[in-house]
């Protein structure tokens, strides 16, 4: 069974690490999973005052994940939590109230970061946003990337075998999650 992964890339960086490492999981991932990034770059400030009219963009955002069995969280962390960016698209996607469109949508959270620590503020705080929108989350493997240099390639190549085999791993373990989650909470 193909299974449809949506991906968020929480850097808006043209030179963004947590793009490559996104790449990177694409290409290592079990052939089962099929991927697509969910951009939110084009998103306004969230507003309640949309909710009684949410704009194209918005809408479109909301049906990209509808139309997904799963959502990949690629992130930086911005001084100890996620992105702004990141953060607005959730908040677009959780309404209007009693339309969140994370509700039962198998989630993960991964990231890197030259940092040592390798985003584990960041990946905490988005798992409580998360858990709050009532998205089952994958607990583990964790993942947290310290991006020494060259470790990816622009193409998402990874040059470290151990690193290779971690990030396949993660993958193979997020597949498998995926499948248990759709077990339980079918298609509609
Ligand atoms: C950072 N950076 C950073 N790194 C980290 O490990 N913990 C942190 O709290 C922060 N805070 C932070 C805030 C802001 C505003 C910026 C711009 C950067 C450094 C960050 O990890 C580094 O810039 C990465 O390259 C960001 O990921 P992308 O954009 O390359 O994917």
């Amino acid at each position: 069974t193909t299974y449809h992964v949506g991906y968020f890339v929480g850097s808006l960086s043209s030179t963004s690490l947590n793009r490559k490492l996104a790449k990177a999981l694409v290409r290592l991932a079990p052939k089962e999973l099929e991927f697509e990034e969910i951009s939110f770059r084009d998103l306004p400030l969230y507003s309640p005052d949309f909710d009684a009219n949410y704009p194209p963009v918005a809408l479109a955002f909301k049906d990209a994940i509808a139309s997904k069995d799963a959502i990949l969280f690629v992130t930086p962390e911005y001084n100890r939590s996620i992105p702004g960016g990141l953060k607005n698209a959730i908040d677009w996607a959780s309404r209007p109230y009693g339309t969140n469109s994370f509700s039962r949508k198998a989630a993960a959270v991964i990231g890197t970061s030259p940092g040592s620590i390798g985003t584990a503020v960041a990946q905490q705080s988005l798992r409580s946003v998360l858990s709050f929108c009532n998205a089952p989350q994958m607990n583990a493997p964790e993942a947290y990337i310290q991006f020494t240099p060259g470790l990816i390639t622009d193409d998402g190549e990874v040059t470290v075998d151990s690193t290779t085999d971690f990030l396949r791993n993660y993958m193979a373990h997020f597949h498998a999650f995926i499948v248990r989650v759709r077990t339980v909470l079918p298609r509609e």
